[in-house]
């Protein structure tokens, strides 16, 4: 898409969203109703697109041409959108991450929250929790105190940590899933949806059922939604 100067500047104070799936309707829904006056411009691998959501899309390669630095990678998968976070560093060092944060989440003061984290409606997070960057904490999930969500994990809706869970790099806990007090589950690892965790989960498996078992290896970046 070509635009012209008088485009390009009134582009300038934007606000990238990275993807078009549902997860970035979500993100886009929760920038709304944080009262979010900039524009919104949509970026995703469809060069078709013209518009999304009443916004303007464009091509990702063509992202920089747009000349703005601040934005979110909205993909539900975490192998993914990391992937894209990597891009967009790359193509631009000096890019900004923003956070999206629901209004009506919950959240102690005292949760250190990375950049690019996305925290929907209904959440709860307890005190002295570290979320890493790129991190989804979905609807009406929650968070006990001093768990530690390292970068580009997520938490499915409904899904419920205990106090001192760590839940490791690229790990997805899926819908309703429970994971009870002090547990840690590793990397690239995925958690069924309504299983109950009682004990550690290793790195790089799917593990579901209640007790949570693991039940096979996993290649990280594999699909899982
Ligand atoms: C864990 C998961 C990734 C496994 O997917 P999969 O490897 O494709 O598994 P399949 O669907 O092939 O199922 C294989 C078997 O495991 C069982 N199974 C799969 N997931 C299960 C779960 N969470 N709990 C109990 N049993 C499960 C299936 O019933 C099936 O059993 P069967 O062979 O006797 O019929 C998937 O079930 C899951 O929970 N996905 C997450 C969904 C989610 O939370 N999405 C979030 C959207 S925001």
């Amino acid at each position: 898409m070509y635009f012209t100067e008088k485009v390009m500047s009134n582009l300038k104070d934007s606000i990238i969203i990275f993807g078009t799936g549902g997860h970035a309707k979500v993100v886009f829904d929760i920038l709304m109703a944080t009262g979010c006056k900039e524009r919104i411009i949509f970026c995703s691998k469809d060069e078709s697109k013209q518009e999304f959501l009443g916004c303007i899309h464009v091509f990702q390669d063509n992202f920089s041409s747009l000349n703005v630095d601040t934005g979110i990678v909205a993909i539900g998968d975490n192998w993914i959108r990391s992937q894209v976070v990597n891009f967009v560093r790359t193509t631009n060092p000096k890019f900004k991450f923003i956070k999206a944060i629901h209004p009506r989440s919950c959240i102690s003061n005292s949760v250190a929250l990375g950049d690019g984290v996305v925290v929907m409606a209904g959440a709860v997070i307890n005190p002295d929790v570290r979320v890493g960057m790129h991190v989804i904490v979905n609807t009406a999930s929650s968070v006990d105190h001093d768990c530690i969500l390292e970068d580009f994990s997520s938490l499915a809706p409904g899904a419920t940590l205990g106090g001192n869970v760590a839940i490791g790099e690229y790990s997805a806990i899926s819908l309703g899933a429970k994971v009870i007090h002090g547990r840690t589950i590793g990397r690239h690892t995925v958690i069924g949806a309504g299983a109950t965790v009682l004990h550690d989960i290793e790195s790089e498996v799917v593990a579901y059922g209640s007790p949570c078992r693991s039940v096979k290896r996993r290649i990280k970046g594999e699909k899982y939604l």
